[in-house]
């Protein structure tokens, strides 16, 4: 198994609201949740996914090419709007997305998301193109850098980091995981090294991919796109990405945001979805014996007003 579908039946099971429908998974990944959307869709459904990744996509590609119902494209899901025109889609009756990088691209020593194996310092999800991890170490200031840390891994020792990263890149430049790995080994004992690992990982990762205002610009076009009753569901791993969607699910349910010392509204705000979970669906004891990566999900449900 080269990636397990989290939150799966959860997820389909929030989504499907109209079985002849069109859907929009943004995430196809090796297309567990668009192949299960599909087994729950009837044949004059339509379904569009995507992936930024180029081998995440030619496995989809080729893993759905019976299905005349499944279309799948190489591009970030923020491109929604475009995707549904070349398409056809004039709205959505479900859209999705399961955030962040799959098993495969984390165990993969050549996609370089992993610090497990030594591996190239890449993270780039979509490698036609931008910045890769190595680029950033090697090339932004020190500031930044520690920046960057902070904002994305909430690192607490990023200008110590950052400082050090400098005096070393001047001798010997990053591309490798183990270089980096090395480096905050100065930083930590070994028995916090993997926690420290992780949140500079995931710092470099989320920046390279600039996933956050990524994932704002996918839910506000997501928003205008779906049909009224169609839903939103956004699967996340991290504390930064459930707040982003959190908050942009409650701003759309909201019908005035006027500062509260205005006396008479002003805004002309109109709520444009209901949340249909006020808490996140986590994933069951069961699933996260069977599957570690999941134990930090988060789904989220809301439906257009
Ligand atoms: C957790 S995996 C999805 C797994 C998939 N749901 C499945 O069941 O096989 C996340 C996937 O989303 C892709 N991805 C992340 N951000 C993206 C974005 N902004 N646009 C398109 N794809 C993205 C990654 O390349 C990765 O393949």
């Amino acid at each position: 198994m080269i990636h397990e579908s989290v939150l799966l039946e959860e997820t389909i099971s929030n989504l499907i609201t109209n079985k002849n429908g069109s859907y929009f998974d943004g995430t196809a990944g090796f297309g567990g949740h668009t192949a299960a959307l599909a087994n729950g869709l009837y044949s004059s459904s339509r379904i569009i996914s995507t992936d930024k990744d180029q081998i995440a996509f030619r496995h989809c590609t080729d893993k759905f090419s019976d299905d005349e119902r499944i279309t799948v494209f190489n591009t970030s899901f923020v491109n929604i709007n475009v995707l549904s025109k070349i398409e056809s889609v004039s709205g959505f009756d479900g859209v999705m997305a399961d955030l962040g990088v799959s098993s495969f691209q984390f165990d993969d020593v050549g996609e370089g998301f992993s610090y497990r194996e030594n591996s190239p310092l890449d993270m780039r999800m979509d490698k036609s193109g931008g910045k890769t991890a190595a680029d950033i170490l090697n090339k932004y200031g020190e500031k930044d850098i520690a920046d960057i840390l902070y904002k994305f891994g909430e690192e607490k020792k990023s200008r110590q980091i950052a400082r050090r990263v400098i005096e070393k890149r001047n001798n010997s430049p990053f591309e490798s995981s183990d270089q980096l790995k090395d480096l905050l080994a100065e930083f930590t004992p070994g028995h916090m090294l993997p926690k420290m690992l992780s949140r500079v990982f995931q710092a470099l990762r989320i920046y390279v991919n600039d996933e956050l205002e990524e994932l704002k610009v996918f839910i506000n076009r997501a928003v205008d796109l779906l049909n009224p009753g169609g839903r939103i569901c956004i699967i996340s791993f991290h504390s930064l990405e459930d707040r982003i969607v959190k908050e942009l699910f409650r701003y759309e349910t909201l019908d005035c945001v006027c500062p509260p010392e205005v006396p008479v509204c002003i805004c002309d705000k109109e709520p444009r979805l209901k949340l249909i979970t006020k808490k996140p669906v986590v994933p069951s004891a069961e699933e996260i014996k069977k599957n570690k990566r999941a134990r930090s999900a988060k789904l989220r449900v809301a439906e257009k007003l």
